[in-house]
């Protein structure tokens, strides 16, 4: 029997409905919560109409377990590419209404497939995930997906940036492609993410544990950092993913786009002036001195919730993307411990990667001590910032507000570890440590010598206040060269803006190598 074009486009019709989406009626108790559906996300992430999907037909082979009957073609996961405010961006979309959002053979090569062409055009990939994991049915087939998905994350590392959005579970395999990528973005309240879940915590340690307490968006968020941004819908969500590729350049051979700000690169500000306390222990919001210096006081913070004593984000300065690194007196009063250094590290490590200067502001009292941190491993998390300072070939500007003492002052991008600009403000303390501590080894026999409490701590305040004055100033590094120089706080904009711009050409070259070996 001949078949005209009519049929076989009837046919083709009815397979791409089926691939539409999975469960219509769990698509609609999901609406009902406020939750959208695969393709209504790509949709609301995407210009309007610019959405092209590839390997809709895709269909699981594996029919075991009743697979055979619960099979639809696109296999659980929507793929394709679109534009981003006209910039062509790589998306999938996992619809949990199939399946659960598993990941079976084929939906798996569906991503994988997506990754290798994001690589070889150099766009950046957006993960909408929404999986309960490995799809147990089709056994190491979906273990091998995930491990084709990983692979290809890491190869992409570097080359295209890729944020991952999680929308819904993220369970067992689901949260280690997320976690190889660049950043993790999480919708409040319907999202979680672990390796395994509250039924298995509890019959493995006994310990009881709900959804959210164990991988919800604030645990991750505020004390794991396996998150970078939470939103509180899953539109919001997407709207974040949009702001932040605004900062981002389409892949590593390329630069961040320039935006015309309206903001006066040499604009300075007096105000700037007032931020620091004459008191040197008190404490001052660093989010100002930010805001007052980059375009239009925007500041677009990455991990704002995890390891507050560390800030970094993206911002402009004259329209160029730039990454900012500064410690944050307000708390903690700014001291580097395990977890800021974790966060500093690798935000440091992906502006290098897609050549976006790095500005750091220093006011840092040093490292955390104790058992805690000592027993944790804060040598070797430390050691993760001079590393990845010192391998970062970008421009790198940095500000020395206040403290800069001891060996955090070499790991906030000092001179010695590559920095091309170091500016201080005539607050900043540069020393081997703090004025306490170093009269308390320096003159401690001296000090030990007067026998009257009173007459000892007025000999001891006596010598803070020379040591102060001899030691703890920007004037002794401004004459050996280690800052190019100490100027006024309400100039600091158009300095750092001049410096990049005679940045802009910078070519730094290093020994050939395979790769170097970052202590993790
Ligand atoms: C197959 C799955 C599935 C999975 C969910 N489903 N997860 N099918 N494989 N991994 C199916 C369910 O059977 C159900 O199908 C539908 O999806 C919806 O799931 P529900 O459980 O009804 O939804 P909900 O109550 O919202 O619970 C969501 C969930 C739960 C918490 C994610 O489904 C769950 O615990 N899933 C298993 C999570 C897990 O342990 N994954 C790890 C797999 S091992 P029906 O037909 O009833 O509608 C793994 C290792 C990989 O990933 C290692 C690589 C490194």
């Amino acid at each position: 029997m001949e078949r005209t074009m009519d049929d076989l486009l009837k046919e083709l019709e009815e397979l791409k409905k089926e691939a539409y989406i999975g469960d219509e009626e769990r698509a609609k108790k999901r609406k009902e919560r406020g939750i959208l559906n695969a393709r209504e996300r790509i949709e609301k992430l995407l210009d309007p109409g610019t959405f092209v999907e590839i390997q809709p037909l895709v269909l699981a082979r594996n029919t075991d377990f009743g697979l055979d009957k619960k099979r639809k073609h696109g296999d659980g996961v929507i793929t394709g590419y679109g534009r981003i405010n006209g910039r062509l961006v790589f998306v999938y979309a996992q619809d949990f209404t199939f399946m659960g959002g598993s990941l079976g053979e084929l939906h798996a090569k569906k991503i994988s497939y997506l990754l290798d062409l994001a690589m070889k055009v150099g766009a950046p990939v957006i993960g909408l995930n929404d999986s309960g994991g490995a799809r147990i049915q089709e056994g190491v087939d979906a273990l091998s997906g995930y491990g084709q998905i990983f692979f290809r994350n890491v190869l992409a590392s570097g080359v295209i940036p890729q944020i991952a959005v999680i929308m819904g579970p993220s369970a067992g395999g689901a949260v280690y492609s997320p976690a190889l990528m660049d950043f993790v973005i999480m919708v409040e309240n319907t999202s979680y993410m672990y390796i395994t879940g509250p039924k298995v915590v509890k019959a493995v340690i006994g310990e009881d544990v709900d959804h959210q307490q164990l991988g919800g968006a604030d645990a991750h968020t505020k004390k794991s950092g396996v998150a970078h941004l939470k939103a509180k819908s899953d539109e919001e969500a997407l709207e974040l993913v949009k702001k932040l590729l605004s900062y981002l350049p389409q892949n590593n051979m390329e630069d961040p786009p320039y935006v015309e700000t309206g903001d006066d690169p040499m604009r300075t500000d007096p105000e700037l002036r007032n931020v620091v306390p004459t008191n040197p222990n008190v404490p001052y919001d660093m989010h100002e001195v930010i805001r007052r210096v980059v375009d239009n006081g925007e500041f677009f913070e990455i991990h704002p919730d995890w390891a507050k004593n560390i800030i970094v984000g993206f911002a402009r300065i004259g329209g160029y993307s730039i990454g900012i690194i500064a410690n944050q007196p307000a708390y903690l009063a700014g001291v580097l411990d395990i977890d800021s250094s974790d966060k500093a590290s690798r935000f440091i490590r992906f502006c290098d990667a897609f050549n976006i200067p790095i500005i750091t502001f220093v006011d840092v009292p040093g490292f955390m001590p104790g058992t805690r941190q000592e027993h944790g491993g804060i040598i070797r998390h430390g050691a993760k910032m001079l590393y990845a300072y010192s391998e970062a070939t970008v421009p790198k500007v940095t500000v020395i507000i206040r403290k800069a003492y001891g060996g955090a002052y070499l790991a906030m991008c000092s001179k010695d570890l590559g920095a091309d600009i170091v500016y201080a403000w005539p607050t900043a303390e540069i020393a081997v440590m703090g004025p306490e501590g170093a009269v308390d080894v320096i003159f401690r026999k001296e000090l030990a010598a007067i026998e009257d409490p009173e007459e000892r701590e007025k000999k001891r305040q006596e010598f803070i206040d020379e040591y102060r004055k001899k030691y703890a100033n920007p004037y002794r590094a401004a004459e050996r060269g280690y800052i190019d120089d100490v100027i006024d706080p309400a100039e600091t904009r158009p300095k750092i803006y001049l410096a990049l711009q005679m940045l802009r050409s910078k070519r730094e070259k290093r020994p050939p190598k395979k790769h170097g070996n970052m202590p993790v």
